[in-house]
């Protein structure tokens, strides 16, 4: 028996009566994004897995475990993008932005990919929609404000009502180095009741102990006696006014001391939204600010703030809603034999150079059959083209809701159709 394939485990296909709601995701974005002057970037779905080691950190999951390289790039080579942060910092110093624009506000969509083990809610290939807001002498409390109240503004306009929007800050590098430190010390006693990834992790990246899933950490990091020691006075300052300037742009969220994220990259303010209804993988979306990145990768000292939603999970949230806005064809054109196909095509070709959207069966099978296919189509009107019509110079138009025909001229059909 011949081979069927399967689409890959983790990946999955979006068949023409789901598009309208991804559709609809993408273009309440745009319109959102717009609103709020930010620009659209592509950049390539592939890139130096170095790129990636660099701004993740080697010690992350992603770069640990979920790199997807390509097979065929011998020595370091190439990997999928797992996320788009580091592809759009990768651009921005490539191409100079920083002297283009003093701030530089970017968003994409795209397929990201994490070789993870695929289940509800957690994929090899996901889209994104992000966000990075990128330049030097932009860190503002204001920014980090309007970037986080952005992200739950689009979560509000898809239609997820139920999210939990959590804050913390990391501080600078060295306030992060600090709290590294504070947090080795309070768990330098309990590292053999963690599980064997985080006590790997200790030495590796202890941060990551914080967001662990298993219950046995969970427990450790409940004891943990921890504060806000390890911020200086002005990172301090600086969280409290962002806090302020999300109370101005009435967005509520959470403090919460364990959010550490997982990326190396990020300093100061990070953030992630969570929906209850989505089980154990329950984020929406995340981001933060990464202040030393662009200069990290070779670019200038320059601030950066951003996130990234992801779709599936918010298709999953808001799963039930469904979009009823079906499209409709203007016009199927059915020719009654095929002596009359020539011109039925151009009557076809006449109607699309005329903005109207047309189809045809292709073959002249029975009136039956064809009008079945007009109504599949969701066609509006139909147009009828027999031998008899051809020698008069006519065609029959239907009108599919109502029923009702008329005879038109050639040169008449696109009036009619439009009216
Ligand atoms: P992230 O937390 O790795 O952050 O991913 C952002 C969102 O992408 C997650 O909250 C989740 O909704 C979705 N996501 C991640 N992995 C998967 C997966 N395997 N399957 C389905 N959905 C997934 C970033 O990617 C950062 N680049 C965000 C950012 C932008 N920070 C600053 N700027």
């Amino acid at each position: 028996m011949t081979k069927k394939f399967s689409v890959p485990r983790g990946t999955s296909d979006i068949l023409p009566e789901d598009i309208s709601l991804w559709q609809e995701i993408e273009a309440i974005s745009r319109n959102l994004l717009d609103i709020y002057n930010y620009k659209e970037i592509r950049t390539p779905i592939f890139e130096e897995i170095g790129l990636f080691k660099r701004s993740l950190g080697q010690t992350s999951d992603i770069v640990n475990k979920q790199l997807l390289q390509l097979a065929s790039e011998k020595e370091e080579g190439f990997v999928l993008r797992p996320e788009g942060t580091a592809s759009v910092v990768r651009s921005y110093i490539e191409n100079g932005l920083d002297r283009k624009d003093n701030l530089s506000k970017l968003f994409y969509f795209g397929q990201m990919f994490r070789g993870e083990r695929p289940q509800k809610g957690r994929l090899r290939q996901f889209n994104q929609v992000g966000v990075e807001a990128i330049g030097p002498n932009t860190c503002s409390p204001y920014l980090d404000a309007e970037v986080i109240s952005l992200s739950v503004t689009l979560l509000e306009a898809f239609g997820v009502k139920d999210y939990e929007l959590k804050i913390n800050t990391l501080g600078t590098l060295e306030d992060k180095e600090n709290f590294s430190k504070m947090l080795k010390n309070g768990l330098k006693d309990k590292i053999s009741n963690l599980c064997d990834d985080c006590r790997d992790r200790f030495n590796r990246n202890v941060f990551r102990i914080l967001d662990c899933k298993s219950s046995r950490c969970q427990e450790v990091v409940a004891d943990l006696k921890e504060d806000n020691s390890y911020l200086s006075e002005e990172s301090l300052q600086y969280y409290n006014k962002v806090k302020e300037a999300l109370d101005i742009l009435g967005v509520k969220y959470k403090e919460c001391s364990n959010l550490v994220r997982g990326l190396d990259y990020y300093t100061h303010v990070v953030f992630e939204i969570s929906s209850s209804s989505l089980g154990s993988q329950n984020a929406l979306g995340a981001g933060g600010r990464y202040n030393s990145l662009v200069s990290q990768l070779g670019g200038s000292a320059v601030d950066a703030v951003g996130f990234a939603l992801g779709i599936e999970r918010i298709l999953l949230a808001i799963e039930g809603k469904k979009v009823s806005n079906i499209k409709l064809l203007d016009c199927y054109v059915i020719a009654l034999d095929e002596s009359l196909f020539q011109k039925a095509f151009e009557i076809l070709k006449t109607l699309r150079e005329s903005g109207i959207s047309a189809d045809i069966s292709y073959k002249a099978t029975s009136l039956k059959n064809q009008m079945r296919y007009a109504n599949k189509s969701c066609a509006r009107k139909t147009i009828i083209l027999g031998q008899d019509e051809l020698e008069k110079g006519l065609i029959t138009l239907k009108d599919m809701e109502t029923g009702e025909q008329l005879q038109c001229s050639f040169e008449e059909i696109v009036n009619k159709i439009k009216e």
